[in-house]
């Protein structure tokens, strides 16, 4: 991109502030339990939110099963057997180093700490005395049934991945994939993250949108270069813009237990380069230790080569609310109208919760009508959004701020000559249509929308 292009646009970028105030005046996500005081780093999805998250869901899992003839879906409990997670590693392993500050009470991750004040034992905050390390577990236990014993105890999953590997064999055998092949799933997953801020970016209950692609082990450098690329391109075709996008390969001190390599795909937050979605060679360490911990057979007969393995996994595993997060700060922007600031959200089409905009010029004279009429047949395809309250240029700026890419206005010449105007969100161009092509328009601009700059 033009040097130029880029720097207007990161101008124009908003700051999180921002953000989280659209957020919860436009019904995109509330602070979970608002009216107790808010629960720490829990939020709900408004109105607004959940048609954003679940069109970034749906696009996922078309990516992923529909344009793949060989990755087919599952919908695991979030409760499962505690030997799962004996066997993961992650009741041994899935701990971070917490430490406290005697003086203030603040609580990190000793790994987040300048090495300089870990070294003082000095508190980031107010430079008070911390505690040594002590590794705590991230999972969320509770308990079946009435009594709370050891034997009763589970743990709300801390990835959904698991899922997937105890039901590899069910899959197998009753559906008709044969290696390579992939599972994809999309749950809540939950981590009693001992610092959460950025808003959704970290939480302690969350969303992933998981596949883990099951190969020959003789083929783990090729399906992981192939993974590594569909899944960069994905964001791409998002509407992300590229730029802010961008690998980071796993040191060895980062690797997940699970892992022998593993690139992040990272995002330019405004609060700094962080992970969006891991992609992670996990071999056939997840199938062997539910081997060992099951004593069930979950290796795999492959007839065409004539041979018995355990599959190796290459898993894509991004994190749904994340994404929404990383959607909505790369989209949100504010421009001049005009001489007026303009807050706009550069929404894909696709994803924005509303797609059509409906505004009458006004209500009288049986514009309205004629506005829900015009309404009706879009409705069955597109979410619209009837608006005939007040100054036309004040209707297309609240549409504007929620991502909604197309507005239609009808006036006194719609009446004569049943055309409308057509107005985009990102160009503010405006075009007349025939009320007959205009799903046709629409849908030609949801298919050919290409982000500015991009
Ligand atoms: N199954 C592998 C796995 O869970 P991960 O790197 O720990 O790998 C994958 O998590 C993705 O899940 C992350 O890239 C992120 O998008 C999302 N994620 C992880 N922890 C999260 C949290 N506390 N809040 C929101 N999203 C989170």
């Amino acid at each position: 991109m033009e040097g130029s292009v880029m720097e207007e646009i990161d101008n124009n970028r908003v700051s999180m502030e921002a953000l989280v105030s659209l957020c919860k005046r436009r019904g995109f996500v509330y602070q979970s339990s608002e009216v107790y005081g808010g629960l720490a780093s829990a939020w709900d999805y408004g109105p607004l939110g959940v048609e954003l998250k679940n069109r970034i869901q749906r696009a996922w899992w078309r990516a992923m099963t529909q344009l793949h003839d060989n990755i087919v879906g599952l919908d695991a409990a979030i409760l499962m057997h505690p030997r799962v997670w004996e066997a993961s590693g992650h009741v041994e392993n899935f701990t971070d180093p917490l430490v406290d500050c005697r003086k203030c009470k603040s609580r990190f991750r000793s790994d987040q700490i300048p090495e300089e004040l870990m070294a003082a034992h000095r508190c980031p905050e107010c430079g008070g005395e911390l505690t040594d390390p002590r590794q705590f577990n991230l999972m969320f236990k509770t308990h079946i049934g009435p009594v709370e014993s050891d034997a009763s105890t589970v743990f709300l999953r801390p990835e959904t991945a698991q899922g997937i590997y105890v039901n590899f064999k069910n899959v197998v055998q009753t559906s008709r994939v044969k290696v390579p092949f992939g599972i994809a799933q999309v749950g809540k997953a939950f981590r009693n993250e001992i610092t959460t801020k950025n808003f959704i970016f970290r939480t302690c209950e969350f969303e992933q949108m998981e596949m883990q692609f099951f190969i020959h082990p003789s083929e783990d450098e090729k399906w992981f270069e192939y993974w590594k690329a569909e899944r960069f391109e994905f964001y791409k075709r998002l509407g992300i813009l590229p730029s802010r996008l961008r690998f980071h390969q796993h040191g060895p001190d980062e690797l997940a237990h699970y892992a022998k390599v593993a690139f992040d795909i990272q995002y330019e937050f405004p609060f700094g380069w962080k992970e969006l979605e891991g992609i992670h060679n996990r071999t056939d360490y997840d199938l062997r230790r539910h081997m060992e911990f099951s004593g069930k057979d979950l290796s795999y007969l492959d007839d065409v080569r004539g041979e018995r393995f355990t599959p190796y996994v290459i898993e894509t595993s991004a994190g749904l609310t994340r994404t929404v997060l990383t959607v909505l700060a790369d989209a949100f922007e504010e421009d001049e109208v005009e001489g007026e600031k303009r807050a706009v959200l550069r929404l894909h089409p696709e994803l924005a919760p509303i797609t059509v905009g409906i505004f009458p010029l006004v209500k009288k004279d049986g514009l309205a009508e004629l506005a829900r009429e015009i309404e009706r047949p879009l409705r069955e395809e597109f979410t619209t959004f009837y608006d005939q309250g007040g100054a036309i240029g004040r209707r297309y700026r609240r549409q504007d701020e929620v991502g909604t890419p197309f507005g239609v206005t009808i006036d006194y010449q719609t009446k004569e000559d049943r055309t409308v105007t057509l107005r985009f969100r990102d160009s503010m161009e405006q075009i007349r249509v025939k009320i007959d092509e205009l799903a046709d328009r629409i849908r030609q601009g949801v298919r050919e929308y290409r982000r500015m700059g991009t």
